[in-house]
């Protein structure tokens, strides 16, 4: 079946015989929240980094004062962010339905925030500090050198616990991820453009198993063509409309 455009009805009549969803987020689900997406123009101070040369270990290798900086901006930004109706439609969505996985490539922590509780975190979370020597993540008080926040068990600088670009997902949640893709009767892709691999390639073992693929996105993406079913929209709108319609 190609790509049709499609109707909340429509989704949640299918969603309805569904024994197991995966979901795989972006950046576009916080977007209503107030966080820029990915590509969308930085802002302000950061407008003339490009954080393609921010998020990598080379940058931090480089200048890690300045990917601190830039991290610090970033946490306060999402630290002030609410979750949006869309995020807490999918969290109720998870309650009506047999199996939900929430896979995300967002690392803002919104999804917990509005009550979803096994969140797969692909890329990691902003919020949390890992020593860039033993790759542990370090929960304790930590010490500030010139900016600079060090592990307390051996000294060696933090770094946020994100996935940075060049890097491997965690294999824990690149396992969980990928066996519910295949596992799945409908993955939903919503607010990514589906450019990053590996998130970008779930939805295609999906497909390989023979069950079908959903998009929610205003804009058309990478996956639109191979979708069964687009919903050209706002997540924060669609979600809670789905939701409706399944109630
Ligand atoms: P992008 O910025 O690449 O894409 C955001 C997507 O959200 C676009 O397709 C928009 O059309 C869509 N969008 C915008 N507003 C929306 C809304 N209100 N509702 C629904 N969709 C909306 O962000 P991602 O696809 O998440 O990886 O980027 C994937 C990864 O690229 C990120 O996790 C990051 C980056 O490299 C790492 O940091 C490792």
């Amino acid at each position: 079946m190609g790509q049709r455009p499609a109707t909340p009805r429509e989704l949640a009549h299918v969603l309805r015989a569904c024994r197991h969803l995966c979901v795989l987020t972006g950046a576009g689900m916080s977007a209503e929240s107030g966080i820029p997406t990915f590509r969308a123009a930085q802002t302000g101070l950061w407008e003339r980094y490009d954080p393609l040369e921010l998020a990598t270990p080379e940058a931090f290798a480089r200048d890690p004062e300045l990917v601190w900086r830039w991290y610090s901006w970033r946490r306060e930004l999402v630290a002030a962010a609410t979750p949006n109706p869309g995020h807490f439609a999918l969290a109720r969505l998870a309650c009506l339905l047999p199996r939900l996985t929430l896979i995300t490539q967002n690392v803002d922590g919104l999804h917990q925030k509005a009550g979803s509780r096994t969140v797969i975190e692909f890329h990691g979370n902003l919020f949390a500090n890992r020593c860039s020597v033993e790759g542990r993540l370090v929960e304790d008080d930590v010490v500030i050198e010139n900016g600079i926040p060090c592990c307390p068990r051996c000294g060696a600088r933090l770094r946020p616990g994100v996935v940075w670009f060049g890097e491997a997902i965690p294999p824990a949640a690149l396992a969980a991820a990928a066996d519910a893709a295949a596992d799945c009767d409908l993955f939903l892709s919503i607010g990514t453009s589906a450019l990053v691999w590996p998130a970008a390639g779930l939805a295609e073992s999906t497909r390989a198993a023979g069950a079908r693929v959903a998009e929610i996105n205003p804009a058309e993406t990478g996956l639109s063509a191979a979708c069964d079913f687009r919903l050209a929209g706002n997540s924060g709108e669609v979600l809670p409309e789905l939701v409706n319609c399944l109630s």
